[in-house]
């Protein structure tokens, strides 16, 4: 089974637009679950421009799926977590100033970096996670870490798959193939949608997890959160080989 994790961000990115709490983000995620999420992600930035630091400790009292929270390991980052103890931690390398995530690790580079926080969020019983391109040599670096999982940066799929899904979704089945070879669980995300999520979750039926924000919540526009929760499952089940 692949997970479906939705990543709330929008939600407060909207609330955020009029000051109030109009929609609130704490309903949100209790929504989310009750009509099929079975994880909460959510990515807080330095500028709180979307979630807040404040929303994250609301949340997560009333997490009964998993929770994820994404982000750079900046001191503050690390607090919020080592406080929160979510159930996983997906680090990305996001500059303060990003739109999105828009990158993978340079695993090589920050390899000391990357394995000091690794070390700590296990030590509190927290699952890291790497964000990474569909790179082996990236992949290999990570695994150095000690990290238990990483997720596979979805985008270039998400853009070729229009055009042509084979080459689109090929070196993500070779990076999810080595990583899988060499004992890392495997997460993937970004600019996953409706059109593109059944054919990943056929190639790739080991993923974990995918995280969803900003198709999932545009969508529900049009046609309901319940309802575009509901869309999203069945496009992780349907025809997916059944691997744990
Ligand atoms: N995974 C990571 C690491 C991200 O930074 C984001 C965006 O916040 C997502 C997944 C979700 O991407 P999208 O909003 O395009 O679904």
């Amino acid at each position: 089974m692949i997970r479906l994790s939705v990543n709330i961000n929008k939600i407060a990115t909207l609330r955020n637009a009029r000051g109030g709490n109009i929609p609130n983000v704490l309903e949100a995620a209790i929504n989310a679950q009750k009509y099929g999420a079975q994880g909460i992600t959510v990515h807080p930035r330095p500028d709180e421009r979307h979630i807040r630091y404040s929303d994250v400790y609301d949340i997560k009292p009333h997490i009964t799926t998993e929770f994820n929270i994404e982000g750079y390991p900046s001191d503050r980052f690390m607090q919020l977590v080592l406080d929160v103890k979510p159930h996983q931690v997906t680090l990305v390398p996001d500059p303060p100033d990003a739109i999105t995530s828009n990158a993978g690790w340079d695993t090589k580079k920050h390899k000391k970096f990357l394995t000091e926080i690794v070390q700590t969020l296990k030590a509190n019983g927290i699952r890291p996670s790497i964000f990474v391109d569909a790179d082996l040599e990236m992949i290999k670096h990570a695994a150095d870490t000690g990290t238990i999982r990483i997720e596979l940066y979805t985008e270039p799929y998400a853009k070729l798959f229009p055009i042509d899904k084979w080459k689109a979704v090929e070196p993500f089945v070779k990076a999810a193939e080595y990583a899988k070879k060499i004992g890392l669980e495997l997460n993937a995300g970004h600019d996953l949608n409706l059109q593109n999520l059944n054919f990943l979750a056929r190639q790739i039926p080991y993923l974990k997890e995918v995280s969803i924000g900003h198709a999932l919540i545009s969508d529900s526009i049009y046609l309901g959160f319940e309802n575009t929760i509901q869309l999203y499952r069945r496009q992780l089940e349907w025809n997916v080989p059944n691997v744990d």
